[in-house]
């Protein structure tokens, strides 16, 4: 039996064993998928080595621990300094980051050249890297000023909720995890109203309806969660975890099957 897991904190939430189980349930049936808590990368590489995890994704917070903790990072994450995916090859962890490009898949059919992309964390620098490849104009804005610091080499515009002015976006995401087990807006609601008078598209990465969500909602703009994103990073994840031996289309179909 080759065991996959998630590793996050938290993780009891997560829809990824729903999708990737229905895939390996399909086309590799000596494989399960499996959600596994834990509190840091030592405690993550530790699960890796006693239960010979074949493959992992990697959820919050430990997306930029994962990075520093494999053997080897192939493709965007390099650049990103964060993965979401490791693959088992011999005894290399390799990492991947799918987080990006999963995001542009679940909004391809949106007109967008102007971005605000709402927090500074590992999912931020991935979509961020997406959203230059496309050619967006994109800015930033985070709570705080640290993690802002990942950001100063990349040709976007930076704020903090203190010196952001309000203009016009194409979309508004937010990438915080503000909503996922609380009822927080990611910025102040009189600046998210201000927002939301001049947006158009609003996304959450979270997949389900939170209070930033329903803000944009009630402003009548087009909006959705991140559930599509969930499928389209998780679909370029499983076909690092079957090592192409199943098509990305095949994957996709199975895992919007059960979804
Ligand atoms: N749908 C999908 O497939 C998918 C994929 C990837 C990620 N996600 C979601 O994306 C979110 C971000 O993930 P991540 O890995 O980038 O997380 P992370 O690295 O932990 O980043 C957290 C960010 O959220 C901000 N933040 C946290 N709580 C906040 C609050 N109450 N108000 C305002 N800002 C707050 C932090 O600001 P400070 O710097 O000020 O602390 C930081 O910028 C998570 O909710 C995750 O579930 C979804």
């Amino acid at each position: 039996m080759k065991l996959y897991t998630i590793f996050g904190n938290p993780v009891g939430h997560s829809k990824s064993p729903l999708i990737h189980n229905a895939v390996f349930s399909k086309y590799s049936k000596d494989a399960r998928y499996i959600r596994t808590l834990v509190n840091s990368g030592e405690e993550l590489k530790k699960v890796w080595k006693e239960l010979e995890i074949s493959g992992a994704s990697v959820t919050v917070p430990h997306k930029e621990t994962a990075f520093q903790l494999a053997d080897e990072v192939r493709g965007v994450a390099k650049d990103i300094g964060a993965v979401n995916c490791l693959v088992r090859e011999g005894d290399k962890i390799v990492a991947y980051n799918t987080d990006g490009d999963g995001f542009l898949y679940s909004i391809v059919d949106w007109c967008i050249k102007k971005v605000l992309v709402i927090g500074a964390g590992g999912t931020a620098k991935a979509v961020i890297h997406s959203f230059l490849k496309e050619g967006f104009k994109v800015s930033i804005v985070n709570r705080s000023e640290k993690r802002l610091e990942d950001f100063k080499e990349l040709p976007i515009d930076i704020f903090t909720w203190e010196n952001f002015e309000v203009s016009s976006f194409d979309l508004i995401l937010n990438v915080t995890s503000a909503g996922l087990n609380d009822d927080f807006l990611p910025m102040p609601k009189e600046i998210l109203e201000k927002l939301f008078q001049k947006g158009r598209y609003v996304a959450d990465a979270i997949y389900k309806e939170t209070p930033f969500l329903k803000l944009a909602k009630k402003h009548e703009l087009e909006t959705r969660d991140g559930s599509m994103m969930l499928v389209y990073q998780g679909v370029l994840a499983n076909y690092l975890f079957l090592k192409g031996k199943v098509s990305k289309d095949e994957i996709r179909e199975r895992m919007l099957e059960v979804f």
